[in-house]
């Protein structure tokens, strides 16, 4: 069993990860070998912080042994992927990849013979999804008939949370000027309409301050992302739509103003870049779960392991 999209997971599988994590948060000490002996292997093309941790953190605190791989000091770069992903399956029990394109970690799940994790791709971003919810249970106690509004540029982190939500029956709205190509998942987004998760707001129309906050007054959680993913950010090529996207997408700034007088709590999967998708103040407004959001990765991480290695 994989974790690459989470469309294979069922409501039940995602619960008791959810509810393992809140667990493990608890009582750490409860699974201090839970992982005994086993082996995780990282294998990253793209920066982390949150999700490289909490793997390399979380395995071997569950009484595992982690082994970072950097993609070019290994000859992934050079060799076919699933030839290299076969040999690694045969030194360790699970691997957790963030590669850049969503085929590469498909063709990886493809060829090995061990649980392969998804830890974030163009398309999706599995574990992310999984940690959100964990921290939704907690701050809000329910997952059924959450409101969330995503506002930016529908991304991987936007389809995973509603990859995630539709099992759980969280209703996602999405108001994105903008969607990253890669991204585009039209089959996963009419499935989740009809489940009655997700809507989007139609972005021909004038969003006025007070017509985002329309929405937003009605939602419980709102949740912003980058507007431009790590590998583009500071690419040269992307230079130009990097400048068209941040026009474009200012008046949608998660800000003091926009929020103002509203009840909701706030989400980024972080790294954020302040003064742009967010303004710097509210990433320590009251109202903002953001740090427990990213701590809580660590916990949601153990009990993916623990969940995969199971099976
Ligand atoms: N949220 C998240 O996945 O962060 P990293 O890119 O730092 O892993
Ligand atoms: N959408 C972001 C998520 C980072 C965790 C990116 O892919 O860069």
């Amino acid at each position: 069993m994989h974790l690459v999209t989470l469309k294979n997971w069922s409501e039940t599988e995602i619960l008791e990860t959810v509810e393992n994590g809140i667990k493990i948060k608890n009582y750490p000490e409860k699974y201090k070998h839970a992982a005994g002996g086993l082996s995780l292997a990282l294998l990253f093309q793209k920066t982390s912080t949150r999700t490289r941790c909490a793997g390399e953190i979380g395995i071997v605190q569950l009484g595992g042994y982690v082994h970072y791989l950097d993609w070019r000091t290994t000859n992934f770069g050079l060799a076919d992927l699933s030839d290299e992903i076969r040999v690694l399956s045969a030194y360790v029990d699970v691997i957790l990849a963030r590669f850049l394109k969503h085929a590469d970690i498909c063709e990886a799940a493809e060829a090995a013979s061990v649980p392969m994790i998804n830890g974030c791709c163009d398309r999706y971003h599995p574990t992310q999804a999984l940690g959100d919810l964990m921290t939704i249970q907690e701050h809000i106690g329910r997952l059924d008939g959450v409101k969330v509004c995503f506002i930016g540029v529908h991304n991987n982190v936007c389809n995973s949370l509603i990859a995630a939500g539709m099992k759980v029956g969280l209703e996602v709205t999405v108001i994105a000027p903008e969607i990253n190509p890669a991204a585009e998942d039209g089959e996963l987004l009419s499935e989740a309409e009809k489940k009655g998760c997700y809507k989007a707001i139609s972005t021909d129309v004038d969003h006025s301050v007070l017509a985002l906050q329309e929405v937003i007054s009605e939602s419980d959680v709102v949740y912003t992302d980058t507007w431009i993913d790590m590998e583009f950010f500071t690419d040269p090529n992307f230079a130009e739509e990097r400048e068209s996207r941040i026009n474009k997408m200012l008046p949608y700034q998660l800000n003091n103003t926009l929020l103002k007088g509203l009840n909701c709590k706030i989400m980024h999967c972080l790294p954020a870049h302040r003064g742009y998708e967010i303004s710097g103040e509210l990433l320590d407004d009251p109202r903002s779960i953001i740090f427990h959001q990213s701590e809580n990765r660590l916990y949601s991480m153990k009990a993916i392991l623990l969940h995969l290695l199971n099976n």
